[in-house]
């Protein structure tokens, strides 16, 4: 039997969300039919809605359907799929912000999504919530420190070692700092002076007001570090990290790109981190995400989700979470029921 599909489609480039019917994908060889039970808007999803993103996996043809992560359950298997089964309760990622065109079958801003079985988790017993809360920024954080800049696993890392995570207020920042505590590593911060108490529960020894005047001056009295990773990836951080990188120089991870003057000997690893599962010469890592790391960090609970809100209306509620995602009029994420 064919399950019913709705989804948020945007209509033409720069249009409002229309929830409207649409058929239902059937999985090829490979990959799983999953109905779709939350769905966080990521920072991403609301520029690509928004402002016109049109960068690496933006929607090049309309209509076009956004969203490349969400938790649920598996309706349909597709062919030599043997890792899961129907009814499984999974987190996943998908390829629409990887390949463009895959969009309206990929893309989670609908009540069915086909997902590839590779970038698929099984979630024990976490709530679909927390699920989806974690692995998409998650996977960004430990991407940029462990894939990108070289950081071991967890519990093979040296206390003498320092990390700087920049901007730790959010959600990525947040999984930064409890990647590089649960390494072993030292970990300074910057955040807010609200976030202070959390941060330091996160696993941060110190943590800087990043709008400080002497901040810069103060983390270099904190450090030296073998890794610096900027979570907010603004201009300011980006400057702030190459400063701290004199005179030796070396390298820093970013969450955005963007137009800064950096010195000759500073290195800026920028990426789209929160996509490396989804590519073909990071398989040994995907497998080691989906197949081990994410699976014990749900069902151990080995981090502390994201603060979140709920936001009820399903599909509808999409267009005006993404306007308060944008104008970062929200602490935390928002997280939709497609099936509301
Ligand atoms: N390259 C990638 O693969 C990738 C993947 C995921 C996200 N991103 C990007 O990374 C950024 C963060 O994503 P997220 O999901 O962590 O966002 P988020 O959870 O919405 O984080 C927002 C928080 O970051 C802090 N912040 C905002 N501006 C800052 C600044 N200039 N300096 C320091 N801290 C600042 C604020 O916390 P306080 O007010 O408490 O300080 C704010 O509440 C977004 O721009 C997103 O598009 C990139």
């Amino acid at each position: 039997m064919t399950v019913a599909n709705r989804a948020a489609l945007i209509p033409s480039k720069g249009g409002h969300l229309k929830v409207t019917d649409v058929e239902t994908s059937h999985p090829g060889p490979g990959e799983v039919l999953v109905m779709n039970h939350a769905i966080v808007i990521q920072p991403l999803d609301a520029k690509m809605l928004l402002a016109g993103y049109d960068g690496a996996g933006a929607p090049q043809s309309y209509p076009a359907l956004l969203g490349s992560s969400g938790a649920g359950t598996v309706e349909e298997l597709g062919e030599g799929v043997d890792n899961l089964a129907a009814g499984d309760r999974v987190v996943y990622d998908t390829r629409a912000y990887v390949k463009g065109d895959v969009n309206r079958r990929e893309g989670t801003w609908q009540k069915t999504v086909i997902v590839d079985a590779k970038t698929v988790a099984k979630v024990g017993d976490a709530a679909f919530e927390q699920a989806v809360l974690i692995n998409f920024p998650l996977q960004t954080a430990v991407a940029a420190l462990h894939l990108f800049l070289g950081m071991a696993t967890p519990g093979s890392g040296n206390s003498e070692e320092r990390v700087l995570v920049w901007g730790a207020g959010g959600a990525v920042g947040s999984y930064a700092v409890q990647y590089a505590k649960s390494v072993g590593h030292t970990v300074v911060a910057t955040a807010s002076p609200r976030d202070v108490e959390r941060q330091k529960r996160l696993g941060a020894t110190e943590v800087v007001d990043y709008k400080a005047a002497d901040a810069v001056d103060r983390l270099r009295q904190l450090g030296p570090y073998k890794y610096l990773f900027t979570a907010s990836g603004d201009a300011a951080s980006q400057a702030a990290l190459a400063a701290l990188l004199q005179p030796q120089g070396g390298k820093f991870a970013s969450v955005l790109g963007g137009q800064v003057d950096l010195p000759p000997n500073v290195e800026r690893v920028y990426t789209a981190f929160s996509q490396a599962a989804q590519k073909e010469e990071h398989s040994a890592w995907r497998d080691w995400w989906y197949g081990e790391y994410l699976p014990r960090v749900l069902q151990d609970g080995l981090v502390e989700p994201a603060r979140f809100s709920k936001v009820s209306g399903g599909l509808a509620a999409l267009q005006q979470a993404s306007t308060d995602v944008f104008k970062g009029k929200v602490r935390g994420k928002i997280i939709v029921n497609p099936q509301e």
